[in-house]
């Protein structure tokens, strides 16, 4: 993040502190409870959001070498990700051209091709098909047509982006996609991250539940009082939109230590948690020493049921045990804070709904992030419509 913006950030956040105020929605908003328990709803956010958006599949660094690859059927399309023999990262369907078999499953180091597991085709990083035992009983097929399906992806700054539908045009604009916030997330040097752990959790609650706990710092002093509550200021946040993507700041109570300090030698990193939600299912979080992201998708066809990933990454490979300890300390707060406190909170609230207690909800002037990224969801729905 440039300094620039750094001191703006602090600047704003040492106001409310005076002032006991928070950033502000222009209006409370009113959400009605069918966008999260809504059948129909959930078939268009699946086709629009989970088709024709760029989705965030990984960073640089889980794909270190050529022949690395990750695998990725959240969206519904089987999806291979993979940093060819040249450096760069394609996409390709999941899916053998002979009988249609998965080719590779989980994450790993292809070598030089893809070998199917079935009847043994292979292909190359580039999803040419290139073996074929018994290619008597082909003759005739039209081999250079029967490459892997690819997918438009591109690595920009780090992230590794996947729009899942084929059809799409194979140029994939992220900079234009991210409306702005580029620059500001090339400034962290995510490239130069390390992969540390994923987990992989399934809850009870529909998708944007779960983002919608990381938008709002309005909980902490009551859900969160003996995990994150001691470290963060309550419902003190700042908002910014990127277009539908967002940046939310939450300031650390650290944060009161750079009165009187000089200005230029500010740094809001230490003293904050930056929560950036690259629309439509990523939030990928700034931590003092690491990042998280986590990515979020609906769980078959249930409206009520998700599935996410959540990935570590950390600056440094963890190499000693002192050192996986510590990053492993740190992966447990994470869990324990969200997954034992927060999700167990949004999986009431889905039952909730179902009971048809009430149609809406309220979003307070206090919680702008949540309304942006709710209605920013509205409206993406709206189009396909
Ligand atoms: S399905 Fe892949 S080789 Fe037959």
């Amino acid at each position: 993040m440039q300094h620039a913006t750094q001191v703006r950030l602090t600047r704003e956040i040492l106001a409310h502190l005076d002032a006991r105020t928070t950033a502000q929605a222009a209006d409370i908003m009113y959400h009605a409870t069918s966008a999260y328990d809504s059948p129909q709803r959930l078939q268009l956010e699946k086709q629009l959001l989970f088709r024709k958006y760029p989705l965030l599949m990984g960073l640089s660094g889980q794909l270190a070498g050529p022949g690395d690859y990750l695998t990725d059927s959240f969206s519904g399309i089987p999806i291979i990700v993979v940093r060819d023999g040249e450096g760069t990262v394609r996409a390709f369907l999941n899916v053998c051209r002979h009988r249609g078999a998965r080719l590779v499953e989980g994450c790993g180091h292809a070598g030089r091709a893809f070998n199917c597991p079935y009847h043994g085709w292979s292909y190359s990083l580039q999803g040419k098909l290139m073996g074929i035992p018994d290619r008597k009983s082909f003759a005739g097929m039209d081999k250079d047509g029967r490459g892997l399906t690819e997918l438009p992806a591109t690595e920009r700054d780090g992230l590794i982006w996947v729009i899942p539908d084929p059809g799409q045009d194979r140029t994939l604009d992220v900079d234009a996609f991210l409306g702005g916030m580029a620059p500001e997330l090339a400034s962290y040097g995510l490239a130069n991250y390390h992969h540390h752990e994923t987990r992989i959790l399934r809850r009870k609650l529909n998708w944007k539940i779960v983002i919608d706990t990381f938008l709002e710092p309005y909980h902490f002093g009551v859900l969160h009082a003996d995990t994150v509550g001691p470290i963060f200021v309550p419902n003190l946040c700042l908002f910014e939109a990127f277009g539908p993507h967002l940046r939310e700041t939450l300031p650390r109570r650290t944060i009161e230590g750079l009165r009187g300090t000089p200005e230029a030698e500010w740094d809001l990193i230490p003293h904050s948690a930056l929560v950036y939600v690259l629309f439509p299912n990523t939030v990928l979080v700034m931590q003092i020493d690491h990042v998280e992201t986590w990515r979020i998708f609906p769980a078959a066809d249930k409206v009520d049921e998700c599935v996410m990933y959540l990935d570590f990454f950390i600056p440094e490979p963890a190499e000693t045990e002192s050192a996986k300890q510590h990053w492993d300390r740190n992966m447990e707060l994470t869990i324990r804070t969200v997954n034992d406190e927060d999700f167990p909170i949004g999986e009431g609230i889905q039952a909730g709904f179902a009971s048809k207690a009430q149609t809406e909800i309220v979003f307070g002037r206090n919680e702008p992030a949540l309304a942006h990224f709710e209605r920013s969801v509205n409206e993406a729905v709206a189009v396909g419509q």
